[in-house]
C-alpha cells in the first residue's frame, strides 16, 4: 500500500466517522466548564501558581535531562516520592509522567503470559491497553457485578499463573464507585491481588482527599494503587504505589519509566504544593459532594437517568448520539461547556452527557443546568424513546 493509499484510508475513516456522528474535533471551553477534571480548582489557584515559579526558581534545571534511570533522577523526584507514599498510606511510590503511561508500565510489567487478570467492563483505556501488552488472559466482567467475578475467579483459579483484578475506585463515565471493599474479600478468598486505580478519587474522596483505599483503611492490602496528578491535583504524571518491591520492580521493569525521559524537577514541587493545598481542601470537597447531590437529584426528578452515579461526576443517559450532540449544543449556547459522550467511548446506545463537576460552580448555576437541559431535551428534533431517556 502506497502513501496515498494510506491517506485516502484515513479519509474514509474520518467521512464514516462523521456519517455516524462520532467525528471529534478540538475544542476550548468557554462558559461554565462541565467537562473538566479541575474538581477543587487547584489549576487556576493563586497559591498553586505560585509555587510552581518558587520551584522553578529553586530548581538546578528546568529540563530533567534524561531517564530516571540516567541523568534524570533527582532529589526532587525523590523526595515528592517518598512523601507521596505517606499520603497514600503505602510503603511506597514510583511517578510515571502521565497516568496512561503508569498504568500500561504497571500491568504490562506484573502481568505474565499464563496470569489471568479480570477486569471491570468500564475500566479506562490505559487500563486495558496494559493488560493487553502484558499477554496476560483477560476477562472482562460486568460493571461492578461481584457474582460474575467470583464464578471467573472460581474457574480460572486452579491454573498455575498469577490472578489480578484490576478497576478503577471512582468510575469515569459512570460517577458511580467500585465495591473495593468486596472485591478485596474476593481477592484474597481466591488469592488474587487487587490494583485500583483511583485517578478520579485522588484529592476528592477518603480524609484528606487521600482517595477510596484510605477511606477504608485498606492501602497496604492492594497489590498496587495508582494516583493521578493531572486531575484534582491540577499537576501531570501519576504514582503507582505499593510495596518497596513493586517500586524496585518497575524501576527494573516497567517499559514506559525505564525509557522515557523523566519529567523536570519542578513538576515535583508543583505536585508537593498540590498534595498540600489538596489536603486543606475540605470546604471544597463538601461543596462539590452538595452540588453533585443536588444536580442528581434534579435530573431524577425530571426523570433523566443518571445511571449509578454517586459522586461528583454525573452522566445523564440520553441513548442516541444526535440526541447527546443536540442537548450538549443547546446547553453550550446557554452557556455551559458540556461534551457528548459516544460510542465507541461508551457502550451502543447509552450516548450521554458527562457532567463533571468542579468546586467553582454554584448551587444556582446546577439549578440553572438542569432547567436548560429539560427544555433541551423536550425541544430535539429526535425525541428519544421514554426508555431512552428516563430512568
Ligand atoms: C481512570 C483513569 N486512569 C488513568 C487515566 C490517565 O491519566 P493521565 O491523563 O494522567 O494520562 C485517566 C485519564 O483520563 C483516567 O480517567
Amino acid at each position: 500500500m502506497n502513501e496515498r493509499a494510506i491517506d485516502e484510508r484515513m479519509a474514509l475513516e474520518l467521512d464514516s466517522l462523521r456519517a455516524q456522528s462520532q467525528f471529534r474535533t478540538l475544542e476550548m471551553p468557554g462558559g461554565v466548564n462541565l467537562y473538566s477534571n479541575d474538581y477543587l480548582e487547584l489549576s487556576t489557584d493563586p497559591r498553586l501558581k505560585h509555587a510552581v515559579l518558587e520551584a522553578v526558581a529553586r530548581a538546578a534545571s528546568v529540563g530533567s535531562t534524561g531517564s530516571r534511570l540516567l541523568s534524570g533522577n533527582s532529589r526532587e523526584w525523590e523526595e515528592v516520592e517518598s512523601d507521596f507514599a505517606q499520603f497514600a498510606g503505602t510503603e511506597a511510590a514510583l511517578y510515571f509522567g502521565s497516568g496512561y503511561a503508569a498504568n500500561i508500565g504497571l500491568l504490562a510489567s506484573i502481568l505474565k503470559p499464563g496470569d489471568v487478570v479480570f477486569s471491570d467492563a468500564q475500566n479506562h483505556a490505559s487500563l486495558i491497553d496494559g493488560m493487553r501488552l502484558s499477554g496476560a488472559t483477560k476477562i472482562v466482567y460486568p460493571h461492578r457485578d461481584l457474582q460474575f467475578l467470583e464464578n471467573a475467579l472460581r474457574e480460572h483459579g486452579r491454573g498455575a499463573g498469577a490472578m489480578v483484578i484490576v478497576t478503577e475506585s471512582v468510575f469515569s463515565m459512570e460517577g458511580d464507585v467500585a465495591p473495593v471493599e468486596d472485591l478485596l474479600r474476593i481477592a484474597r478468598n481466591y488469592g488474587a491481588g487487587l490494583v485500583l486505580d483511583e485517578a478520579h478519587a485522588i484529592g476528592v474522596c477518603g480524609p484528606q482527599g487521600r482517595g477510596v483505599a484510605a477511606e477504608l483503611g485498606v492501602e497496604r492490602e492492594l497489590l498496587a494503587i495508582v494516583h493521578t496528578c493531572g486531575k484534582a491535583l491540577a499537576s501531570a504524571g501519576a504514582f503507582v504505589c505499593g510495596s518497596r518491591t513493586l517500586r524496585d520492580y518497575l524501576v527494573n521493569r516497567a517499559r514506559t519509566f525505564i525509557f522515557s525521559t523523566a519529567m523536570p524537577p519542578y513538576m515535583a514541587g508543583q505536585i508537593q504544593a498540590a498534595v498540600g493545598l489538596a489536603r486543606e481542601a475540605s470546604d471544597r470537597r463538601d461543596h462539590l459532594r452538595q452540588i453533585a447531590a443536588s444536580l442528581r437529584e434534579e435530573l431524577a426528578a425530571r426523570r433523566f437517568n443518571v445511571g449509578t452515579s454517586t459522586t461528583h461526576i454525573v452522566p445523564v443517559l440520553l441513548g442516541t448520539n444526535e440526541l447527546a450532540l443536540h442537548a450538549a449544543s443547546e446547553l453550550q449556547q446557554a452557556g455551559f461547556a458540556v461534551k457528548a459522550i459516544r460510542p465507541p467511548t461508551v457502550p451502543v446506545g447509552t450516548a450521554r452527557l458527562r457532567l463533571s463537576l468542579t468546586s467553582r460552580i454554584s448551587l444556582e448555576e446546577i439549578h440553572r443546568l438542569v432547567t436548560v437541559m429539560d427544555a433541551a431535551c423536550k425541544s430535539s428534533p429526535q425525541v428519544p424513546s421514554t426508555s431512552a431517556v428516563h430512568a
